[in-house]
């Protein structure tokens, strides 16, 4: 394993620290170790027996190959890329892009690798208008990345059909083969009509690897590299994980007692989980986080048909912006939250705080330090307060934010995932009540075969004058 991979520190949920009623113990531990164990047997297990491509993303060196190959075709020239994708087919992006690109890429030529990167994940027509007014001139210079597994994704969909019909009066039928790149199912689904049929470079969502697993596939390492991140360190971050993840110890893995600690505290009163990175480059990873986790946990039935609506509800804030906006409800407000703080030991970038003016010499102590020491400073403070109100703790340490232990972040988060879901006696890879709101959407929008659909829809949604003040 290379040097600088993530930790995971638990120390704070302990009963040592908080108190036995809102802490663990160490025979409580002990316990979840025992209930966890034969967890890990299963999902790796599952994974031999292909259930779950996701872990196996990280050894796609086919994937890497293809990927490089169209960067290498597609980025001369390439001024703006513009990934058109929703949920599992935008989330990881973004985090990729916020955690391992300068805040001002897109701003300032001289800090960019790669083309500026617009990530739209929804159908707001004035975002979209804004940007299209003025890309509008810029469309020759512009790739578009459309992401949908299932290629019927009203959002998505819409998206792309706005750009294609852009494309094809600016560019013509070759402009829109020049400038799309559309990643998708390798067989099936709208999408991978279209494309065919108009003849567009595609990427592939792998086989059964659900959005939210896919940051790691075609899906994600695209506009990454397209943007001059290392891939192939991310991957290998992952892939290093992969060997702390998959071990049968209990106590060395730490996706398992990542998992435990949230599945003891979702039956002991504490069924919201806050994450909260110390780092602006890692607040979209605790986004990405909140998606894989609600849509993977949150579930109706379990596996043996057990009406259990279960699942632990993700939240993500960011230190310090959030101590200013949230620390006083988690602190005073219910202790029904566990925390978990991403802390970064080295920033790669710095600054010293000046000296403060002769009228204001009670800022002083702060001239001389480094901003990183009170980023960092504020989370200890932060957490010190939280655990005086006797709140559960845990913190991802990260060495530095690189593609490395970002890759091993993606890697551990998912796999604790999978524990979670086990743990949980829940299917942690579906999304049926996803599904629901896609196709009332369609209905909504008179899409031939939802009629039905749209009667049961209207009488619940449509405006009740008698209640409109
Ligand atoms: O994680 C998931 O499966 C979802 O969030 C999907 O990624 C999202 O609904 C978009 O679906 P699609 O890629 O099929 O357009």
């Amino acid at each position: 394993m290379a040097d600088g991979q993530i930790k995971f520190y638990y120390k704070n949920v302990m009963a040592d620290v908080i108190g036995s009623a809102d802490g663990i113990t160490t025979a409580q531990l002990n316990e979840l170790e025992q209930k966890t164990i034969p967890v890990i047997s299963q999902i790796n297990q599952e994974r031999k027996e292909g259930k779950t491509p996701y872990r196996d993303l990280p050894y796609k060196d086919d994937s890497v190959k293809e990927v490089k190959e169209l960067v290498s075709e597609l980025k001369d020239g390439c001024e703006n890329l513009v990934v058109l994708g929703i949920g599992g087919s935008a989330l990881g992006n973004i985090a990729l892009q916020t955690s391992l690109n300068p805040y001002m890429y897109n701003i300032d030529d001289g800090q960019r690798k790669g083309p500026r990167l617009f990530i739209f994940d929804n159908v707001d027509p004035v975002q979209l208008s804004s940007f299209l007014n003025w890309a509008g001139d810029k469309v020759d210079k512009t790739i578009f990345n459309v992401i949908s597994k299932s290629g019927r994704t009203a959002e998505t969909a819409s998206q792309f059909l706005i750009v294609r019909k852009m494309l094809l009066d600016k560019l013509g039928s070759d402009g829109l083969k020049s400038h799309v790149v559309a990643t998708t199912d390798a067989k099936q689904g709208t999408l991978r009509q279209i494309a065919t049929e108009a003849g567009l470079r595609t990427l592939t969502v792998p086989d059964g690897v659900g959005g939210r697993f896919s940051v790691l596939s075609d899906v994600g390492l695209f506009s990454a590299a397209m943007c001059g991140i290392d891939i192939e360190s991310l991957l290998a971050g992952a892939k290093d994980m992969d060997s702390k993840v998959s071990s049968g110890d209990f106590y060395k893995n730490p996706a398992a007692i990542n998992a435990a600690i949230n599945y003891y505290y979702y039956n002991h009163g504490k069924r919201n989980s806050v994450m909260m990175p110390y780092s602006y480059a890692l607040k979209d990873l605790a986004d990405w986080y909140r998606q894989l986790w609600a849509e993977s946990l949150g579930k109706a039935s379990d596996l043996g048909g057990n009406e259990v609506h279960i699942g632990p509800t993700p939240i993500k804030a960011l230190g310090t912006t959030d101590q200013h906006s949230q620390v006083q409800l988690y602190r005073e407000g219910p202790n029904d939250k566990i925390f978990t703080f991403l802390e970064v030991k080295e920033f790669s970038d710095d600054l010293t705080i000046a000296e403060a003016p002769d009228c204001a010499p009670e800022l002083n102590f702060l001239a001389g330090s480094k901003m990183s020491k009170l980023i960092n400073s504020e989370k200890k403070a932060t957490e010190y307060a939280l655990l005086q109100d006797k709140r559960p703790c845990m913190t991802v340490l990260f060495d530095k934010v690189t593609p490395y232990t970002i890759g091993g972040f993606i890697y551990l988060f998912e796999v604790t995932t999978s524990i979670a879901g086990a743990l949980f006696n829940i299917n942690t890879y579906d999304q049926p009540a996803v599904e629901l709101g896609k196709e009332a959407a369609f209905a909504l929008m008179g899409r031939e075969g939802f009629e039905q659909l749209a009667q049961d829809i209207l009488p619940l949604t449509e405006i009740d004058e008698d209640f409109l003040i």
